[in-house]
């Protein structure tokens, strides 16, 4: 697989990562322990080296799952972790402090079995903690080797471009796909304009955008899909006319439409790198296998084309949630 700079980091990643939050955490019940370490370590062979983890996802038992898949293959890996969520649960706020920070470093370094953390990302910006404390607080532990590289998720420029004056920030992980591109307009020129590498969440929608999903599609009681506006049926029915566009498009192309949802980002600049996530085999091969899938002016126009004829339905995030968005 080809590699991608991170922006001028000088962190160099495969073109396409593996988002491993499905594996034990959001999408329904956790994969098979032995089938997901498996998965983990297919992914290394195809050429991934960008893993994603987070210590909410689970909580814990994800970056555990990493730590175990990876630890053989160490060397040939980049590990990215977050932190910032208070007592690691998404739902109880948010906890940026100093010393927090330093403790989830510790933990997760544990948990990854690990002696550095590569990318180390704030997960939501926490308002109660300036920008430079919790720059200064992850450059503390760059000094110490702890961490390599710092990392930012869902930040709106401002903060970006703060954090970025007390401590380089190699990566901005947030939601971009075909169905979400606001941080074409909020933050990219930023980050084009600092260097920072992006990284996009839910590259696939959620799964929504390979076709796998429609309005009859039942998700697990505890599957995050449940309780987003943007995956109510009435809106995943709507949504369908988007899907469909993409699925000709794909077709005339002799792909996938989750290979054209991942080709599609990474045509949009060098510096982009998406994480999808799968729990299956045979899609983490379709998802590496477009990472060579080039497409031409004229795909990228019929993508565009077919994108400005639908409008698509639902927010993207419950009001809780988007109130922790784009600060
Ligand atoms: N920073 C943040 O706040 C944040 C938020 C969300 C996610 N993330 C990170 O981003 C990663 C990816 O995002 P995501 O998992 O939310 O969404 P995603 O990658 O857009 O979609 C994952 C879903 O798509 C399905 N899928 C994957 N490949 C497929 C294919 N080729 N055909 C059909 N279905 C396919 C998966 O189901 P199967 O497992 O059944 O294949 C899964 O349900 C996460 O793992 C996590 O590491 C970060």
């Amino acid at each position: 697989m080809k590699t991608r700079p991170l922006g001028r980091s000088g962190l160099d990643v495969s073109a396409i990562g593996l988002g491993c939050m499905g594996l034990s955490h959001a999408y329904g019940p956790a994969a098979d322990r032995t089938d997901a370490i498996a998965l983990i370590r297919l992914a290394v062979e195809r050429g991934v080296t960008l893993f994603d983890t987070a210590e909410v996802y689970g909580p814990f038992t994800n970056e555990e799952l990493v730590g175990e898949a990876l630890a053989p293959l160490r060397e040939h890996v980049v590990v990215a972790t977050k932190f910032g969520f208070r007592d690691a649960d998404a739902n109880a706020g948010l906890d940026s402090r100093p010393t927090r920070i330093r403790a989830v470093a510790e933990a997760s370094l544990r948990r990854l079995r690990t002696d550095r953390i590569d990318l180390f990302y704030q997960h939501r910006v926490d308002p109660a903690v300036p920008i430079e404390d919790v720059a200064g607080t992850v450059g503390r532990l760059v000094e110490e080797g702890k961490v390599l590289h710092f990392g930012l998720s869902e930040a709106g420029s401002e903060t970006i471009r703060r954090a970025h004056a007390v401590q380089p920030v190699a990566a901005l992980q947030s939601e971009y796909s075909l169905w979400w591109r606001e941080p074409e307009e909020t933050v990219m020129p930023t980050l084009e304009e600092l260097g920072i590498g992006f990284v996009p969440f839910s590259p696939l929608g959620r799964g929504f955008l390979t076709g796998a999903i429609d309005a009859d599609t039942a998700f697990a009681s505890g599957d995050f899909r449940n309780t987003l506006p943007r995956f109510s049926v009435e809106a995943r029915r709507a949504n369908q006319a988007l899907v469909e566009r993409i699925a000709a498009i794909a077709a005339g192309r002799g792909v996938t439409p989750a290979q054209i949802a991942l080709a599609w980002l990474l045509a949009r600049k060098s510096w982009i790198v998406p994480i999808p996530g799968t729990t299956k085999r045979h899609r983490l091969d379709e998802n590496v296998a477009a990472a060579a899938i080039e497409l031409s002016p004229a795909d990228l126009d019929g993508i565009d084309a077919a994108l400005a004829a639908v409008a698509v339905h639902g927010d993207r995030y419950p009001p809780d949630r988007q109130r922790q968005v784009g600060r």
